[in-house]
């Protein structure tokens, strides 16, 4: 029989995704196997303020759970919460080992691994791609302390996101709108100002190109004062879009993060998505640039307060793709440091791009 731990990490991604798709919490599962390879329980994470993924299979084991090993696709938490830490709980059931997936990136959680280690209970990390994927999102907002947060714009080659009649509808090719509704079914929530919800009247959905709405679909956000008419399009489907009535990018992704949202595509328009950038809340840009011209129009942000080539904000170009006739840019904000690291021109030259995190891990 094989003992590879994906065997069983694969059952304990499994079960991981039966906990729900959007919530403040990532998706665990934990499965324990005895010496026979016999799984004799299984668990999974419900969400925020129910017991862990380890505590549910320990539990469903009950005294079978001693001398087995715990397969969870995230390191055991070693903090108290609601449920106390789950390092602790799989040491005193007497589990005898534990392969776990990720690492928890968590300065709170983290440790489970090193405190079963101290108490002699040996620990293995094992690489999993699906339990990885699983937690992808959840890691990152983590990381950064709010939802990740990629702007998308439509754009021509002068840098026009409308017409001067305030025109969207189409700048880009079919191609493009479609691989942008690909990416709206990988994010937790699309957000627009009121000043779009008013001018294009958005469905804000995830659409095959018949039209048809993707399985998964984000939450819909509209963020400033106005109300929209009734009848518009953000008022269909199984859930409204979330009006919040704030200019406050931090107020946004706060209210977000509160109901398990940590990918967020932001969809415009230039004021909103100024007023993003201008507070640094802006992680990624996806820019679907069209071999098209208007001259005159809304341009992509809004004043910046740049007035010399100096001082012009630049990007790291981080993929280039062509999406039918159009291009497809990824593009990452250059940290900004007051005092840039002194480099030789040499090694400037030759220092790889970093791996970007992937949008299709979410
Ligand atoms: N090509 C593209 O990629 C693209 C994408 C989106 C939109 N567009 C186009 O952009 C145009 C709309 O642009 P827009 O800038 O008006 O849209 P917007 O940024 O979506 O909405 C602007 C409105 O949002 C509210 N708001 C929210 N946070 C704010 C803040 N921090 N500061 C100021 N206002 C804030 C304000 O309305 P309240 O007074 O209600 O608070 C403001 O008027 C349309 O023509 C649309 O077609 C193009």
């Amino acid at each position: 029989m094989s003992t590879s731990p994906d065997r069983y990490l694969d059952q304990a991604v499994d079960h991981a995704l039966r906990g729900p798709d959007r919530d403040r919490n990532p998706r665990v599962g934990c499965v324990l196997v005895d010496t026979a390879g016999t799984v004799v329980g299984r668990g999974h994470h419900g969400g925020a303020g129910t017991p862990h993924a380890e505590v549910v299979a320990l539990t469903a084991a009950g005294p079978r759970a001693r001398g087995t090993t715990a397969y969870v696709t995230l390191e055991p938490c070693n903090h108290h919460g609601r449920t106390g830490p789950c390092a602790a709980a799989l040491h005193e059931a007497g589990v005898a080992r534990v392969v776990y997936a990720v690492p928890d990136p968590t300065e709170h959680a983290t440790g489970g691994a090193a405190w079963l280690a101290a108490q002699g209970v040996p620990v293995e990390q094992h690489d999993h791609a699906q339990a990885q994927a699983l937690v992808a999102a959840w890691a990152r907002a983590a990381v950064l302390g709010r939802p990740h947060v990629t702007w998308k714009i439509a754009s021509t080659l002068d840098g026009r996101v409308a017409a001067a009649d305030g025109s969207s509808r189409w700048i880009t090719s079919p191609e493009a709108r479609h691989d942008a509704h690909a990416l709206r079914s990988c994010v937790d929530a699309i957000i627009v100002g009121t000043g779009t919800a008013l001018a294009d009247d958005p469905a804000l959905t995830a659409r095959t190109p018949d039209g048809s709405t993707l399985p998964r679909q984000p939450l819909r956000v509209v963020v400033g004062h106005r109300d929209w008419p009734g009848g518009s399009r953000l008022s269909e489907g199984q859930e409204p879009a979330l009006h919040l009535r704030t200019h406050d990018p931090f107020e946004v992704l706060d209210a977000l993060a509160l109901l398990g949202v940590h990918s967020v595509l932001l969809e415009g328009g230039p004021t909103l998505a100024g007023a993003f950038w201008a507070v640094g809340c802006i992680d990624e840009l996806l820019v679907y640039l069209a071999p098209a011209l208007l001259g005159t129009g809304r341009s992509a942000v809004p004043d910046l307060g740049i007035t010399t080539v100096a001082d012009t904000a630049r990007l790291e170009l981080a993929d280039v793709d062509r999406v039918g006739p159009d291009l497809r840019l990824r593009l990452l904000p250059q940290p900004v440091t007051d005092h840039p690291p002194a480099a030789p021109a040499a090694a400037l030259a030759t220092e790889p791009t970093p791996p970007a995190p992937s949008l299709q891990e979410d």
